[in-house]
Formats: C-alpha cells, sequence, structure tokens
C-alpha cells in the first residue's frame, strides 16, 4: 500500500500541494479536515451541542459520509458549501478534539486507502496517527500572516482580520488537545512554504520519493 502523509496547520497548502501530489503519482487524495467539518456539519443539522461528546460519536458513527476530490456529502445531502462556512468552522475543532469522533474517523480513514491500495492523505495527524508507516511524512509550515492572506482569499468575502484571530484560536486547539495533538511526526519533511510556489512545494514533495 503506497500511503503518503500530508500534515500541517491550517493554510500552511495542504490541500492544494496534496492534490497536484496525488494527481503526479496517479493516487487518490483524501482530505480529512472535510470528514471532521461533515461530522459537524451534522451535528449541527440535527440540533446538536458540538461540545456533546456522546452526541457528536453517535453523529460519526452512524453518517453516510462520502468526500470525494470536489463534493462532499453527508446522508446523502450535498455538504460541499456548508462545510466551509463560518457556523461549521467553529464547530469543527471541539468536534476534532472528541477522542470517540476521530477513533471512529481514523478507522475510515484507514478502510478507504485500503480499499484503494494507498493514496494521499491531509490532515493533522495522518503521518502521527492514521499511518505511522506511510511511504512519505511531510508537514508543511508557513508564516502565520501567509497562511491567513491565503484562507482570506480562499474564502471570498472574508475579512482579513478575522480569518487571522480564528487561524489562533483553531491552531492553539488543535495544537494542545488531548487527543492526537496537531505536531510533526519525528521522520516527517518539514518544508516551510512561506513564499514558495505550489510547484517549488510540489517538487520538494516528489523528489523525497
Ligand atoms: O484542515 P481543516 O481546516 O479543514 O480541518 C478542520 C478541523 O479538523 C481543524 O480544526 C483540524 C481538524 N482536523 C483534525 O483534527 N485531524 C485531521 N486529520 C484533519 C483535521
Amino acid at each position: 500500500m503506497r500511503v503518503i502523509a500530508i500534515d500541517g496547520p491550517a493554510g500552511s497548502g495542504k490541500s492544494t500541494v496534496a492534490r497536484a501530489v496525488a494527481e503526479r503519482l496517479g493516487l487518490e487524495y483524501l482530505d480529512t479536515g472535510a470528514m471532521y467539518r461533515a461530522v459537524a456539519f451534522a451535528v449541527l443539522r440535527a440540533g446538536g451541542d458540538p461540545a456533546d461528546a456522546a452526541f457528536a460519536a453517535s453523529v460519526a458513527r452512524t453518517i453516510a459520509l462520502e468526500v470525494g476530490p470536489d463534493r462532499v456529502t453527508v446522508d446523502g445531502t450535498d455538504a460541499t458549501v456548508e462545510i466551509r462556512g463560518l457556523a461549521v468552522t467553529r464547530a469543527v475543532s471541539a468536534v476534532a478534539a472528541n477522542p470517540d469522533v476521530r477513533a471512529e474517523l481514523v478507522a475510515r480513514q484507514r478502510d478507504w486507502a485500503a480499499k484503494r491500495g494507498g493514496g494521499v492523505l491531509e490532515g493533522r495527524d495522518i503521518g502521527t496517527v492514521v499511518f505511522p508507516d506511510a511511504e512519505l511524512k511531510v508537514y508543511l509550515t508557513a508564516e502565520p500572516d501567509e497562511r491567513a492572506l491565503r484562507r482570506a482569499r480562499e474564502a471570498d468575502g472574508l475579512d482579513y482580520g478575522a480569518v487571522a484571530a480564528d487561524l489562533i484560536r483553531r491552531d492553539r486547539i488543535d495544537s494542545t488537545r488531548r487527543a492526537d495533538p496537531l505536531t510533526a511526526a519525528e521522520d516527517a519533511v518539514r518544508i516551510d512554504t512561506t513564499g514558495l510556489s505550489v510547484a517549488e512545494v510540489v517538487a520538494a514533495v516528489t523528489d523525497r520519493l
């Protein structure tokens, strides 16, 4: 099984780079952040509280979740746009800090890769928890200002100050939570993408294979 793990904080360039690397290698790509977002979406849609751990865990275990490169569906409903919205973005850190939600999604991620003979997976814990034996582990970083700028550009109409504040808040929660905090695997290749083009980062990754 050929697995490439790409981890790093929000706005570090993971999605763009993971997609390009997958295409280059002829592998499929999985955005695991979209899975945590989809669970947060389903909790909110059911009128639940994202901080209600038992409820979020039961939602994670029971929803039908399809995460494709361009479309995310939750119980058959297209949630591609909503999972990027403000409500889900606010709720997702609490859901992602829930150990039972994580156990369920990690199992689904392993299944996804097993069915395909591997793939390029991006997230926060792919190299440390989901696939510690991945063929290549990459940890992307970028200066906080650049990460906020990228996110503000992606999300049309979002104010830079609000994006920067939210990014700092999520970094803090993601890195300090007890269950699988965001951290680089010891044997990960670290790449600071600040000021680099997508092509330069993709080359830096594929050069390691
Ligand atoms: O990459 P993103 O912003 O879409 O991720 C959404 C949230 O999910 C973020 O708070 C981090 C969390 N996440 C995680 O805990 N583990 C992963 N493998 C992927 C994302």
